[in-house]
């Protein structure tokens, strides 16, 4: 019998007054389950005014191709009920602005830096791959495959197993770092994806990115979206981000970050019964900067009062 068997049913080896909120990733050791959506959050530094960013599990930057990328024209976004579309188009500086100048930004702060990583080809993703991996303040790279409003490559990839785990094993092969595949919900089967990445040497999985929407003015009768389609977030997807975590955490063995719609404590703990072992906060951080800080204090509270020593004893215990 272990010790402090506990009278909630779970097997406790700590004390729930200071439970334990440490989970990993893969090699990547997150001092709480929280970190932030790829894109939500750009590289910190305007969320650095509204809190110490060692405070998160880790951070995850914003898509970061070879060279700069202009993005979609505007309209990029559009509120909708319960969410909002974006085609930003994955604009982006580059990888030697990432080097240079916002990852020495990020290396003052005692917490890890996953880099998502966004190409056109599968060389490309390699490449990449081989220039972050010693590169000091790099923790892991987020393989993002699965991104809606590009017209050339990355959703092209992620939409087959064939195509993602050519990618997964191009980056494989480039780097020592943590591999942590993001897929897509816009597929037939989100399993055959994920266990194609897995098979191909991803490390963690990571889901879901946005779900491909639009919406129209129907006084102008025009999209209201340069771009037509966008990528749909926030609460509205939550219950497809739900399912998908609970469907793919029950095909694998490795560790999985959810997303889709956090914005509270309660939430972020759905996503962790139904088989997440971290989550990450994207549309909220624009409705409430404090939003990743909020769920991490929840989270803890959560554990207190319901008896829980260690986050990880929660993870896949929906029945
Ligand atoms: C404005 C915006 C930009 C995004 N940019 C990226 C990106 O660069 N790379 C990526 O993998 N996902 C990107 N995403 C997807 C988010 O990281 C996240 O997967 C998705 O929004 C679902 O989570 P949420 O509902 O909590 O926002 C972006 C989302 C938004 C809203």
């Amino acid at each position: 019998m272990g010790v402090n068997q506990g009278v909630s049913g779970f097997e406790r080896s700590g004390n729930p007054e200071t439970p334990n909120l440490e989970v990993e990733i893969g090699r990547i050791r997150m001092k709480n389950p929280v970190t932030v959506g790829s894109g939500t959050f750009g590289f910190g530094q305007e969320m650095a005014d509204f809190y110490d960013l060692s405070r998160l599990g880790a951070i995850t930057v914003k898509g970061t191709s070879l060279k700069p990328w202009l993005g979609n024209d505007y309209p990029r976004t559009v509120e909708t009920p319960s969410g909002m579309l974006n085609a930003i188009g994955l604009q982006n500086d580059g990888i030697d602005s990432l080097i240079n100048e916002k990852l020495p930004f990020l290396r003052q702060f005692d917490v890890p830096v996953i880099v998502n990583i966004v190409g056109h080809s599968v060389d490309e993703y390699a490449e990449l791959a081989a220039r972050l991996d010693n590169v000091e303040g790099v923790a892991g790279l987020e393989i993002n495959i699965s991104c809606p409003n590009v017209k050339q490559g990355c959703l092209v990839f992620g939409t087959t197993p064939e195509g993602t785990a050519e990618v997964v094993s191009a980056v494989r092969a480039r780097t020592g770092l943590t591999v942590i595949t993001k897929l897509s919900p816009n597929v037939g089967d989100i399993v055959t994806i994920a266990l194609a990445a897995v098979e191909a040497g991803s490390d963690a999985l990571s889901l879901i990115n946005t779900l491909l929407g639009t919406a129209i003015d129907p006084w102008q009768r025009r999209f209201r979206l340069a771009n037509i389609t966008g990528g749909l977030s926030g609460p509205a997807i939550k219950p497809v981000a739900l399912r998908m975590v609970y469907d793919v955490a029950r095909a694998v063995d490795v560790p999985i970050i959810g997303m889709g719609g956090i914005m509270t404590a309660t939430d972020a703990i759905e996503f962790l019964l139904a088989g997440a072992n971290a989550i990450a906060v994207g549309t909220a951080n624009f409705v409430n900067p404090m939003a990743a800080v909020e769920i991490i204090e929840g989270i803890e509270d959560y554990c207190k009062s319901n008896g829980v020593s260690d986050v990880n004893e929660i993870v896949k215990t929906v029945s």
